[in-house]
């Protein structure tokens, strides 16, 4: 091909991939399948391979990049990054409201109403059409220039859409980048298995998101974006509204949302209010209000700013999700890795539509810190979909009974030591064969992302310990039916399913063996990793510091907690137990290639018969990145229905999950 051809190629495939973008991550209306997307990226990839100088800044395939880094520039605004005044109540609105008015004079004023979108406001600069840079808000007027990390979400417009002028503009767009719901979650789960520490909440997800130094773990984060601000730069248009301005940022590219109102006069405005309060749930994202602009622009420069906020615009606050209820208890549980954790126990009180009976009260500063007594009244918040916390105290109605909360000194299932070290937050147990610590332990190893032992659950686990039929997690493969039987609630038929799902798991993927022998910081995701890698026990046990860092996603403070992990003579002692008892330690290197990961993140679930082995089902899925569980849930992306199907085609059409057929399915996940 003559150079120019080539050049021109290039060109028009990143114009189709950034049409492509737009329509999937801006419009949510797709034009392809996933698998021509990826077709596209794969032949710009090989172009730009073979002419690495034609690679530009905005081509797609340049949104993960660079380095990490370990602190961020500042980011000045030339426009202060302004916030905005709250108010809780339909009065305050009005107030707000006849300030505007008394203004004004006669006129009725136009508002813009706008959901108020829960994440992390930001700033990016356009030059030429191509984005230069981005920032966060910080102090409004400087912030942390984090242009890397933004790059990585897929809704951002490297550059904009648009022939002659409108293709080469240069203004600064405003808006909101927030964690979706689903991402939120999955983000959480990810971290539950692999041991991290919860995000309370998709916004704290979200800002922790940004600060990370490495762009391409923010790209695994699944951020999206949305615009609510226009501010041209010189020669761009200028729009006499903030509607007109919002119109043309979509007509740009920029994901606007579209749930915006243009209303007149404050009764409509807190009709709309209203209504949102009402269905804020359904959205795929969490809004915590709403904000009510004046449409017009000149009025709005009229109007000019208090200090930190414009007079033109008001947020309207819905009130948190909380409650209030009795704390009865508190229980000191006792983790995996021998943490204590006070868990609250509750008057049942309704909470975000469920009944909620436990919250977590995290650790003893905590408690010392909110002053948490039982007895007391307390508030409870449901931040996101997680467990929910303990956020305060209504200490006017104390009667003088409560007791305070004394972190046990020794271990409440053991009585072991209990330690505090220096600079953390967690008590610990300090027996290493604490039956608790033993028990999870066991739970885990037995756990769905693990050995996924069916049945084995934590009553049955306590009888084992408790009747010494098992010391370690190897023990459950020298269990026979004689041994189970006389167990409680344990028939033969029980016991004989148990047996022959425990001989089952002997058979697990490598990849899961690693993440079953519970290695701190190991979840799902680095033991494939790893496995991938090293397709032996023996060999990660092997592997030096060195070796181990340069595996992609490992890190120095995950190599030294595998090195140790396999330096412990009882982990040894476990792994040769397993090994005797015909646990599968190793894996044959895979011979095809890594085919496209074009389900990466989706979960799978089958029903029915198809004409491929369930095993290879699921073999296909993961080749491309994504999951098959047992049940349905509001989390499953697809079921595929067989013949005969079972009650989980019923439940997915109840829950609204997309069902397909066999050949659907080959489509999506077949060579
Ligand atoms: S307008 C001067 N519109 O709420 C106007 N803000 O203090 C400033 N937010 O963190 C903001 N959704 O990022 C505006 N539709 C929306 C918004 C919104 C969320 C955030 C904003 C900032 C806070 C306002």
């Amino acid at each position: 091909m003559a150079r120019e051809e080539i050049v021109r190629k290039a060109r028009r495939l990143r114009e189709k991939i950034a049409h492509h973008d737009r329509k999937y991550y801006v419009e949510d209306a797709p034009e392809i399948s996933d698998a021509e997307y990826d077709a596209l990226i794969d032949e710009l990839r090989s172009i730009e391979n073979a002419h690495p100088e034609l690679v530009t800044p905005d081509s797609p395939t340049q949104r993960v990049g660079g380095q990490p880094t370990k602190v961020f520039p500042p980011f000045r605004h030339a426009v202060p990054m302004l916030s905005l005044d709250n108010t809780y109540s339909k009065e305050e609105l009005t107030l707000f409201h006849n300030r505007v008015a008394r203004f004004l004079g006669a006129e009725v004023p136009e508002y813009v109403v706008e959901l108020k979108i829960d994440g992390v406001a930001v700033a990016l600069r356009y030059e030429q059409g191509s984005l230069r840079v981005g920032g966060t808000r910080g102090n409004g007027e400087t912030g942390d220039e984090i242009t890397a990390n933004l790059r990585t979400i897929r809704s951002i417009p490297l550059s904009v859409r648009g022939a002659g002028e409108a293709g080469r503009l240069t203004f600064e767009v405003r808006g909101e980048v927030f964690m979706p719901r689903k991402a939120f979650e999955r983000v959480n789960e990810e971290r539950e298995d692999a041991g991290d520490p919860l995000f309370a909440n998709p916004r704290n997800a979200c800002s922790g998101s940004l600060k990370l130094q490495d762009p391409r773990d923010v790209a695994g984060r699944r951020l999206d974006a949305f615009f609510y601000a226009y501010l041209p730069g010189r020669g761009a248009p200028a729009f006499p509204t903030h509607a007109q301005g919002l119109d043309f940022l979509g007509t740009l590219g920029f994901k606007v949302n579209p749930n915006i109102r243009v209303c007149r006069g404050v009764e409509e405005v807190i009709r709309v209010c209203d209504s949102w309060e009402e269905k804020r749930d359904t959205l795929p994202y969490e809004i915590d209000g709403m904000v009510v602009k004046v449409n017009d622009i000149a009025l709005q420069e009229r109007l000019g700013a208090t200090g930190k906020s414009p007079r033109w615009a008001i947020s309207y606050k819905f009130p948190a999700k909380q409650a209030t209820t009795r704390l009865l208890s508190i229980e000191v549980q006792v983790g995996r890795t021998g943490t204590l954790t006070p868990v609250a126990h509750l008057e049942l009180v309704p909470l975000g539509g469920v009944t909620v009976k436990r919250a977590t009260l995290h650790n003893e500063d905590e408690i010392r810190r909110k002053d948490v007594r039982i007895g007391d009244r307390v508030i409870l918040e449901r931040g996101g979909e997680v467990i929910p916390k303990v956020v305060g105290v209504v200490t006017s109605v104390r009667t003088g009974h409560e007791k305070r909360f004394e972190m046990p000194k020794d271990c409440p299932v053991c009585g072991a030591r209990v330690v505090r070290e220096e600079g953390e937050a967690a008590s610990r147990c300090t027996n290493v064969s604490c039956p608790a610590q033993l028990a999870r332990t066991i739970e885990y190893f037995g756990g769905r992302s693990a050995m996924e032992i069916e049945n084995l659950g934590p009553a049955i686990v306590a009888q084992f310990l408790e009747k010494g039929l098992v010391k370690d997690a190897a023990d459950l493969y020298a269990l026979s039916e004689g041994d189970l039987v006389p167990l409680e609630r344990m028939g033969e038929k029980s016991a004989a399913n148990l047996v022959s799902a425990i001989e089952a798991s002997k058979d697990r993927p490598l990849s899961r063996l690693i993440f079953a022998l519970g290695i701190r910081h190991v979840g799902v995701r680095t033991a494939e990793v790893l496995a991938d890698r090293f397709h032996s026990i023996d060999a990660l046990r092997k592997a030096s510091a060195a070796e181990l860092e340069d595996v992609e996603e490992v890190g120095p403070i995950v190599a030294q907690a595998i090195a140790d992990h396999f330096r412990e003579p009882r982990n040894i002692k476990v792994m040769e137990k397993l090994e005797r008892a015909g646990v599968r330690m190793k894996e044959e290197r895979k011979a095809a290639p890594k085919a496209g990961q074009t389900l990466a993140g989706k979960t799978f679930v089958f029903t029915g018969t198809i004409s491929i082995p369930r095993e290879e089902a699921a073999a296909m899925v993961k080749a491309r990145g994504g999951k098959v569980t047992d049940s349905v849930s509001k989390k499953t992306d697809y079921v595929v229905v067989g013949e005969d199907p079972g009650s989980k085609a019923d439940k997915a059409r109840a829950l609204g999950v997309k069902t397909i057929d066999e050949k659907e399915f080959r489509r999506l996940a077949g060579p």
